[in-house]
């Protein structure tokens, strides 16, 4: 149903790179149909305290390629409780804010489900740097981060190249270790430690060996950190291998930087289509991209499809390096 007056965005959770772009595109979207924008700064936890910003053009020029977000972002231990998503649905309609725009994960979309139920309409993008959300192909800011990931992977090549070492590469990925794959099997990596396979640290010192049998002196090892630290590692590859062993752990550089363009194209897509939902009345909804295709899916759904492992590319890079 046409005729939303008052549209909130806001980013929540972990930031992801092309978060700004998802933000210009639902600002740009929802001035053109006429409505006021609002920025809600800090996610659920300034929305809670009304840290609000009438959004207009001005402020979203030039942001399309620029990294973290502009809102802000924070994660509110107050506000999934019934008190704190009651006190948002209160502020939100004194506010006359009738529509709200939730950039974020698993979590953060969870909590956007609650103000529907509260009355409040809300769209959904999924943005995190995890690519853990089942229902779209991929999540704002995965692919900015792997693009980051490979271009520390390759320095980190050199030295272990000049010094014949093992470097285990440690990711961000708490349950999914797509950043670790993906960043793995595009920078020729020799293997991978991620939570959805079971890890065999025999058979992946085997495969470093005879890598090393074939002059392969750079051995990297990618390791998600949901499956520990690279220090819990260390000492038994070099016990097992014979080979000094050092780690890195990349960080919350993954999270920084400009978006590839790949993000910006994904996260603009989603600002756009976000918008265009509210417009058509087609809320309690998440924007997703599906074989390049993008859909309004009801959150709900999305939230309860399990994430697909990209096992193709896993058994692909275990052939290669094998
Ligand atoms: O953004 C997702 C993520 O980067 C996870 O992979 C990581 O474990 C977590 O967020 C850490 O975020 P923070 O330290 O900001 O809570």
């Amino acid at each position: 149903m046409p005729g939303k007056k008052k549209v909130g965005i806001l980013t929540s959770g972990g930031d992801a790179p092309g978060m700004n772009a998802a933000i210009r595109a639902s600002v740009r979207a929802a001035l053109h149909y006429g409505y006021d924008v609002v920025g809600i700064n800090r996610g659920y936890a300034g929305l809670l305290e009304k840290d609000f910003i009438p959004m207009n053009t001005n402020l979203v020029r030039g942001i399309i390629g620029l990294g973290g977000t502009i809102l802000r972002t924070s994660r509110s231990e107050f506000f999934p409780t019934e008190a704190g998503l009651q006190k948002a649905t209160d502020i939100l309609n004194d506010f006359g804010i009738d529509s709200l725009v939730v950039i974020g994960g698993d979590g953060s979309l969870s909590g956007a489900v609650e103000l529907e139920k509260r009355g409040i309409s809300v769209v959904g993008m999924p943005g995190t740097i995890d690519n853990d959300f089942g229902a779209s192909d991929y999540t704002i800011g995965f692919d900015t981060a792997v693009s980051t990931a490979l271009d520390a992977i390759a320095k980190i090549r050199d030295t272990t190249f000049s010094h014949n070492r093992i470097n285990i590469v440690q990711v961000m990925g708490r349950t999914c270790g797509d950043i670790a794959l993906y960043a793995g099997f595009s920078s020729g990596a020799d293997a991978i430690i991620i939570p959805e396979m079971e890890t065999n640290l025999k058979e992946i010192c085997e495969t470093l060996l005879r890598g090393r049998d074939r002059n392969e002196l750079a051995s990297i090892v990618m390791l998600a950190e949901g499956c520990g630290s690279y220090r819990d590692y260390v000492d038994q590859f070099e016990e097992m291998t014979g080979v000094v062993t050092k780690g890195t752990n990349l960080g919350y550089i993954q999270r920084g930087g400009s978006p590839t363009h790949f993000d910006r194209n994904l996260a603009s897509y989603m600002g756009y289509k976000a918008v265009e939902a509210i417009h058509e009345g087609n809320t309690n909804t998440v924007i997703v991209q599906r074989k390049g295709e993008y859909l309004a899916i009801p959150i709900e759904e999305a939230l309860q499809t399990e994430k697909k492992f990209n096992i193709d590319m896993y058994k692909t890079m275990k052939f290669l390096t094998r």
